[in-house]
């Protein structure tokens, strides 16, 4: 496909300004008629609006909406999320996934509280410096708020530009963040950009979706550009193909009377700060004599241990990880020195421990 040229963006720019106009009246108009009542639209909290988009990167609305509520319950202020610890904010956030945005929540807390004042920051640069906002999470509070003059740029917003401009560059290219920025800068209200930028998610997230959008019913669909062509569903343009690397992990589930035991993944990996089994990482899928084999290497050969099951599969996909995983059940009679590398826990008390779905899910079989 052609990228879109320098001269092409200016034309885009240059476009008259009733169409400009047009275009906003339109998106407010189905925007007044379509939208969802929703908590963080309900407030001008920037705490609550924070989390609320940090927990939409993640997940829907359906989805997030149950997440939401936990956790503003659990830390209705930025002091109450600052003073938790971080085992229990990744706790709350179990299941969500990319654990590194719930640290970073809980780090960016603490920096409010001590170089802030406890004054969440009230201008769209000072929030830029909370560790985890980019420039999408900055703009969303600047706007919903602040009401300040910055458009969001998130999945749906750049789905709804690209198509309605037909914009060729790449969305995951430096040129074309670059592009749909300057067309959404362009676009915004700047007479209400809080309303504005609600109105570009939401019709990004109800109307113009990825696949078999309902363009007849769309009030943009006589000036896009993409409807023109019939070519909605090839907007936006996506350049590269995220490369998921392969991994083969055998977990060992020990139980000895009534207690398992945790491994708390301290290193620079995935899941960071949450609770996972003793494990070993293979370099290509074991047989099932493999693992028991392994197991060795976690109890350094000491004491008897009774099987009780043949190992459990699972494939676990992450956003750039796929995860070959065996699970081995395994009961010892008294515990091993070995193991004293792992939090020994209570088989009643695992279940307040922050842990991959993963984890979770084979806990709860
Ligand atoms: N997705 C990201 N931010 C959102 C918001 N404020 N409302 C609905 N969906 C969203």
């Amino acid at each position: 496909m052609k990228a879109l040229e320098d001269s092409t963006l200016q034309v885009i720019l240059d476009s008259d300004e009733i169409l400009w106009e047009s275009i906003r009246e339109k998106i407010k108009i189905w925007y007044d008629f379509h939208k969802r009542n929703l908590p963080w639209r309900n407030t001008q909290d920037p705490y609550r609006i924070w989390i609320s988009e940090v927990i939409l990167q993640q997940t829907r609305v359906a989805q997030g909406l149950d997440y939401y509520r936990r956790f503003v319950d659990r830390f209705p202020d930025v002091s109450a999320l600052a003073a938790a610890s971080e085992e229990e904010v990744l706790r709350l956030w179990q299941g969500l996934g990319y654990y590194s945005r719930a640290r970073n929540l809980h780090q960016a807390a603490q920096m409010v509280m001590n170089e802030f004042g406890g004054h969440f920051p009230d201008d769209y640069q000072k929030i830029l410096l909370l560790k985890g906002i980019g420039t999408y999470t900055a703009a969303a509070i600047a706007s919903f708020a602040f009401n300040e003059a910055y458009p969001v740029l998130d999945g749906n917003v750049m789905r709804v530009l690209s198509r309605l401009f037909a914009v060729d560059l790449p969305i995951d290219s430096n040129e074309g963040k670059k592009a749909l920025t300057a067309i959404a800068e362009k676009l915004l209200d700047r007479s209400a950009p809080a309303q504005h930028n609600q109105a570009m998610m939401e019709i990004g997230a109800l109307q113009c979706v990825p696949t078999h959008p309902d363009c007849p019913s769309c009030p943009l669909s006589a000036c896009c550009s993409a409807y023109a062509l019939h070519k909605v569903e090839d907007y936006p343009v996506k350049s590269h193909v995220t490369k998921v690397r392969d991994r083969y992990i055998v977990y060992y589930y020990i139980r000895c009377k009534e207690t398992i035991w945790l491994h708390h993944r301290e290193e620079k990996d995935i899941w960071h700060g949450l609770y996972d089994f003793p494990f070993v990482e293979l370099d290509h899928e074991p047989d099932d004599a493999e693992i028991v084999r392994a197991l060795k290497t976690i109890l350094a050969d000491d004491g008897d241990v009774v099987l009780h099951d043949h190992p459990v599969r699972k494939v676990h996909k992450l956003s750039h990880q796929t995860l070959h995983v065996a699970f081995l059940s395994v009961e010892i009679e008294n515990p091993v020195p070995a193991l004293d590398a792992y939090k020994r826990v209570s088989v009643t008390d695992w279940d307040r421990f922050p842990k991959p779905r993963l984890i979770q899910n084979y806990l709860q079989r």
